[in-house]
């Protein structure tokens, strides 16, 4: 063997000394923004890549900040269920089509809600149909209805904790033990409850989704999903996960984790706001129906009760408020282009309150015959409460319902 002769510059740039490896755990979440891990041996990297050995080698495959970002989502949803684990997506989509794909095939069933998030009824619709999984689309607070679907080919029972966007709430044991006697899973988007709301794993769920990009980031910075469940359940859906390629990038797990922290003062906050909002708008002349479990007469009220958890402010019944005023479409769309401080946007669970006529924009995939099937009424407008003052907040919604008379709109005048 000859000499190494010294370095040229660009060898020496590219090989510069690593990064030293504090023995000190840090407070902060370290970002491990590389895409690639390297091995002292081939063996160690066969071994590593084949699961025999614990370790990292690409970042679709594993990464230290995303797996951090999802045994944090899964110590949160499973604090009172052990050997819960997660598994970190690249958006709440992401995670959705995974579990989806993990646990269907041609000719499996699915049983799904009526007014599901529009994101996932057409992906199931549209999409996992051309490939042979059949929906039916059903009333999931009616669990005879529920029941009636199930068919021995079902694998999965799909629920939302609470219903994007008339804010139904699932009856998830009732959920539970319709799919269980029929060998089905119970998969339950948990999206707009939080574990500070709800933890569907304490009410016989299997697996437990959600599109972090919501409340768990809480800042509309950052696009993400997550899936937590038992170990046995979940270890399937990392395998799909690596095919199909949807890893949460790290530096998205950073800002998600960090937004872990502040979840509970945040949602607890959203709760207390979207409650009052609720109440006030019900009382204005302009609006035609309120959908918030917290106000009386809403047929999930006594199951929130009975599932979601208590402070000392009473029942957190969730911080997204649907809000539909007389006069249809038309009114729904000049309600929200009324509003002043609350911005017209996508999206939900952030600082800022946000809202969004729902026909047009997030229920789109969805016909008529769909809308009215979930119950949703072509004028309804979703306001995701966020960290404004109250006060500041029912100010802007009832001044733009009270608008809505002096343009005409409230009595049909421009939707004839
Ligand atoms: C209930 C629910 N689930 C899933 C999603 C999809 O999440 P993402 O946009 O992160 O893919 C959304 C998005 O709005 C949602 O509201």
């Amino acid at each position: 063997m000859t000499e190494q002769p010294p370095p040229g510059e660009n060898t020496r740039a590219v090989h510069l000394p690593p990064s030293p490896m504090p023995h000190q755990a840090p407070l902060g979440t370290p970002v491990w923004r590389s895409a690639t891990f390297a091995f002292e041996t081939s063996q160690e990297y066969a071994d590593v890549l084949g699961d025999r050995v614990p370790g990292y080698t690409y970042s679709r495959v594993d990464n230290p900040t995303s797996d951090g970002f999802a045994a944090a989502v899964a110590a949160l949803e499973g604090v009172r269920v052990g050997g819960v684990t997660g598994q970190a997506f690249a958006s709440g989509m992401a995670a959705i089509t995974a579990v989806l794909m993990t646990f269907t095939h041609a000719g499996a069933h699915v049983v799904a809600p009526a007014a599901a998030y529009g994101g996932t009824y057409g992906l199931l619709s549209e999409l996992l149909s051309r490939f042979g999984v059949r929906t039916d689309f059903v009333d999931m607070t009616d669990p005879a209805t529920v029941r009636a679907a199930i068919r021995p080919e079902t694998r999965i029972v799909w629920a939302e904790t609470l219903a994007n966007p008339t804010m139904a709430v699932a009856d998830l044991p009732a959920l539970a033990e319709a799919a269980h006697e029929a060998g089905a899973l119970l998969v339950v988007d948990s999206t707009f409850a939080t574990p500070v709301v709800c933890r569907p794993l304490e009410h016989g769920a299997d697996l437990v989704i959600h599109s972090a990009t919501k409340y768990i980031g809480g800042h509309s910075d950052a696009t993400g999903g997550v899936v937590v469940g038992r170990t046995g359940v979940m270890a399937p859906v990392r395998g799909v996960r690596i095919h199909t390629g949807g890893m949460l990038a790290p530096d998205e797990a950073f800002l998600l984790r960090r937004g872990l922290e502040t979840l509970p003062l945040r949602v607890r906050r959203q709760c207390d706001t979207a409650a009052l909002v609720a109440a006030a708008a019900a009382r204005h002349p302009a609006v035609a129906r309120v959908d918030y479990p917290g106000l009386p007469g809403h047929p999930g009220r006594e199951t929130a009760r009975r599932l979601f958890d208590a402070g000392p402010e009473g029942t957190r019944f969730g911080a997204v408020v649907t809000i539909t005023p007389h006069g249809g479409a038309q009114a729904g769309m000049a309600l929200a282009d009324g509003l002043r401080l609350a911005k017209v946007a996508t999206s939900l669970g952030g600082t800022h309150t946000l809202a969004g006529h729902i026909a047009s924009t997030t229920h789109r995939q969805m016909d008529a015959r769909a809308l009215a099937a979930a119950g949703i009424d072509p004028g309804a407008v979703r306001f995701s409460i966020g960290l404004e003052d109250a006060d500041d907040l029912i100010h802007d919604v009832n001044n733009a319902l009270t608008a809505l008379g002096r343009i005409g709109v409230q009595d049909g005048a421009l939707n004839s």
